[in-house]
């Protein structure tokens, strides 16, 4: 991590606020399901799929789930009235997983249901490694009443192979990412070579194994490998994704449709976005090198 990259992270919480949604308005859509929609249903008109986040996580009491709940059952309902070609992705911590593992599940049952009845399917993002095990186990007890739930792994994580192994039976539907969050040399890989190794192994091994991937990533490198494997076990273009977050590297997202291959932009919406884009920076550095690169081309 840079010197810079630090200095930015640490007074990121002191740059005032409008400049803060400035920079993030490239990254995050807004904050009402009309705007990240509207973005949606934008993108879906330039041949990508979409998939919409609500910001918040880590509520402090189970009451404070209630409103997201709500929100993603609204947010399935819109996206089937609208005909827009969008999942959801939800974070677990946002209905109580650290608090009461099977209420939790309950809420989250019932957004996997409300998305089935309407045909639509929910992504389990992953978060920090207090969560893997939990989250993993809430995905399981899911994935063994609906088909339409999938979950996000880590390839920067030492025991993702195992995970992965673990769960063949299931063929899940797998997002396959390196991990944003900060974790120590212990349980992580942090050179960028061994995290780029360990996901192009996963990669291979969910994509042998018939499980639908989304891949997560915008390291040409990775886009690289992936078309090799993909061309090499000689796979249709319906039996992967790749996938790219909102306002990043939109000459590769552009790219690899004209190629042929489905890619889905990844929409974080919602009030959070100050906390979130505060507490990402913090907990990853490095991004606020990013940071700097879209503050020095945006017009503030
Ligand atoms: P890498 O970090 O090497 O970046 C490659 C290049 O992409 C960089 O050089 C930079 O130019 C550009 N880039 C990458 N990220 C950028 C950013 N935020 N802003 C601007 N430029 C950027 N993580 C997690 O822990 N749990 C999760 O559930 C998810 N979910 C998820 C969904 C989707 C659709 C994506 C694309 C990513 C995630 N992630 C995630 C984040 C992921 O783990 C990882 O941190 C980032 O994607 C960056 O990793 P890359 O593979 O892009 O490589």
């Amino acid at each position: 991590m840079s010197i810079v990259d630090r200095f930015i992270a640490s007074t990121l919480p002191f740059v005032p606020k409008p400049i803060v949604k400035r920079i993030a308005s490239r990254y995050i859509a807004g904050e009402t399901d009309d705007e990240a929609l509207h973005v949606a249903s934008e993108l879906n008109g330039r041949g990508f799929r979409a998939t919409v986040d609500l910001l918040g996580e880590h509520i402090r009491t189970l009451d404070e789930a209630q409103p997201a709940l709500h929100q993603y059952i609204g947010l399935l309902e819109s996206i089937a009235q609208r005909k827009i070609d969008s999942t959801v992705s939800l974070k677990l911590t946002q209905f109580g997983l650290k608090m009461d593992k099977d209420a939790c599940l309950a809420m989250v049952d019932s957004i996997v249901n409300r998305g089935a009845a309407l045909n639509n399917f929910v992504r389990i993002d992953m978060e920090d490694s207090s969560c893997t095990s939990d989250t993993i186990e809430t995905f399981r007890r899911l994935r063994e009443k609906h088909s339409n739930v999938g979950l996000a792994i880590q390839a920067y994580l030492r025991r993702t192979a195992e995970d992965v192994a673990a769960m063949e039976h299931l063929k899940p539907n797998i997002r396959l990412c390196k991990g944003v969050y900060v974790e120590s040399p212990e349980i992580a890989f942090r050179e960028m070579n061994a995290i780029n190794r360990s996901y192009v192994s996963i990669l291979e091994r969910l994509l042998r194994n018939g499980s639908y991937v989304g891949i997560a990533t915008h390291d040409e490198a990775i886009v690289r490998e992936a078309k090799r494997i993909i061309r090499e076990l000689q796979l249709p273009v319906t039996a992967y994704e790749f996938q790219m977050l909102l306002g990043v590297n939109d000459a590769l997202r552009n790219r690899l449709v004209a190629e042929g291959h489905r890619l889905r932009v990844y929409i974080p919406f919602g009030r959070e976005w100050y906390a979130y884009s505060v507490r990402r920076l913090r907990e990853n550095p490095r991004i606020a090198g990013y940071v700097l690169k879209a503050m020095l081309s945006a017009k503030l």
